[in-house]
């Protein structure tokens, strides 16, 4: 982090803070204030020494509204010419946070409706699993910083969309251009295609590194995400409700002045402290794509044709399981890897299915490896299928005799 690069921390009413501010003086405004939940959020610290706490409870809609509208109003003043505002929100306040915001900036102002889209695994039985929040991104002028971005095409991209330029024949349609000598033009350098609107940035997990017990907390990746694409280096980035200080650790750490403003004590301390201390979780999805996570080799789980069986991802001893369970308890799957005995890969089949209440675990042997032999060492409930290949093997051994 650069010595230049500035970090300030307020413990007060944004309001105040922002009304103190010089006019059009900041660059980017995130803001991520009670969502009108009508809930109290409360969750215990990482070191589990503290219960970090908001309340998000209003007298009515109107209350809530009125409170956003003053501070969207001392946001668009300081907000510089070509500045810009992310607004986050959760289903129960977005069309009020929408109206107001066209309200304030106006409605040709309005940039992206940001879906941030992630997994999660938790039973919802009456409803859709909620898998997103949305963020609304205005700018102050039509001159704003706009750094664009790209991601990677999708696996599905035609090869000839990549390479080749495109162009509108006389019908508007689109046709691959051609030099006069009616050779295709190819594309130049290749970036992906431009970031789109739905961004897939997994959720902390209650493991990951970065996670302090905030509630409400966001991920340092949405942020950088953020502030790259509105920012440069030098700037300076406002979080008026700043909570575990997420934007202003993110906003540091890419170059940008950051200013924070809560009204709770607890999370200007923890601001203050991760900004001493950053820490920053690495997340292998962001990295290698969520593809990485498929490591049920797709050639193993092909034996498996015309079985009826969820694959597993991110288990090292069960590959699938059978659609449909023994008595209640699900029956485990693995397919031998050509480096292990199936001694080997019954041990690990079964350790990994123990705590998962199976009685029946299914192993697909690819290689005879004489286990007969190891009829007492196999673990309990561990049952050996031969894979077509090794079936083939055995006939035409036997014919062969
Ligand atoms: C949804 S949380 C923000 C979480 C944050 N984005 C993070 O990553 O940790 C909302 C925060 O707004 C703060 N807050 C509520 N009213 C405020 C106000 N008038 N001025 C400043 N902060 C306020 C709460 O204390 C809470 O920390």
């Amino acid at each position: 982090m650069s010595s230049k690069i500035k970090a300030e921390v307020h413990h007060a009413d944004c309001l105040i803070v922002l009304q103190n501010m010089n006019y059009e003086s900041i660059d980017l405004v995130y803001l991520d204030p009670p969502f009108f939940t009508q809930k109290s959020h409360r969750l215990v610290s990482r070191d589990r020494k503290k219960i970090f706490s908001f309340d998000d409870i209003w007298v009515s809609e109107e209350d809530y509204s009125g409170f956003l509208f003053q501070r969207l109003k001392a946001i668009h003043r300081v907000l510089s010419r070509d500045g810009s505002i992310f607004f986050h929100c959760a289903p129960n306040a977005n069309h009020l946070a929408r109206a107001l915001l066209d309200e304030v900036f106006g409605p040709e102002m309005f940039r992206s409706e940001i879906i941030w889209y992630y997994r999660r695994w938790s039973n919802s039985r009456r409803r859709l699993l909620p898998a997103h929040q949305t963020i609304y991104y205005y700018t102050k002028s039509d001159e704003f910083t706009f750094n664009l971005a790209w991601q990677e095409y999708s696996p599905s991209t035609n090869i000839d969309q990549i390479l080749q330029q495109r162009a509108r024949d006389t019908f508007g349609k689109s046709i691959y251009k051609r030099d006069e000598l009616g050779n295709i033009e190819p594309n130049g350098d290749k970036h992906g295609v431009p970031l789109s609107d739905v961004w897939d940035i997994p959720y902390l997990n209650p493991k990951a590194k970065e996670r302090t017990g905030y509630p409400t907390q966001k991920p340092l990746h949405l942020l950088e995400r953020i502030i790259c694409l509105s920012s440069n280096e030098g700037d300076t980035v406002v979080d008026p409700f700043c909570g575990s200080g997420t934007t202003l650790l993110a906003a540091n750490l890419l170059g940008r002045n950051a200013i924070g403003i809560d009204v709770s004590e607890d999370a200007v301390e923890l601001t203050r402290q991760r900004l001493k201390n950053p820490i920053r979780s690495k997340s292998t999805l962001l990295v290698k794509g969520r593809d990485s996570y498929r490591n049920a080799d797709e050639t193993l789980l092909s034996m498996l044709l015309g079985v009826k069986y969820v694959p597993v991802q991110r288990n090292s001893g069960i590959d699938a399981f059978l659609k449909e369970g023994i008595d209640e308890t699900p029956v485990p799957i693995r397919v031998q890897r050509e480096d292990e005995t199936i001694l080997e890969a019954a041990h690990k089949l079964h350790k990994a299915s123990r705590r998962k209440g199976a009685k029946l675990m299914l192993l697909v042997a690819i290689s005879e490896g004489g286990y007969f032999q190891f009829d007492d060492d196999l673990p309990e409930g561990v049952v050996i299928i031969d894979s077509p290949r090794l079936s083939i093997e055995k006939i035409l051994r036997d014919s062969g005799d």
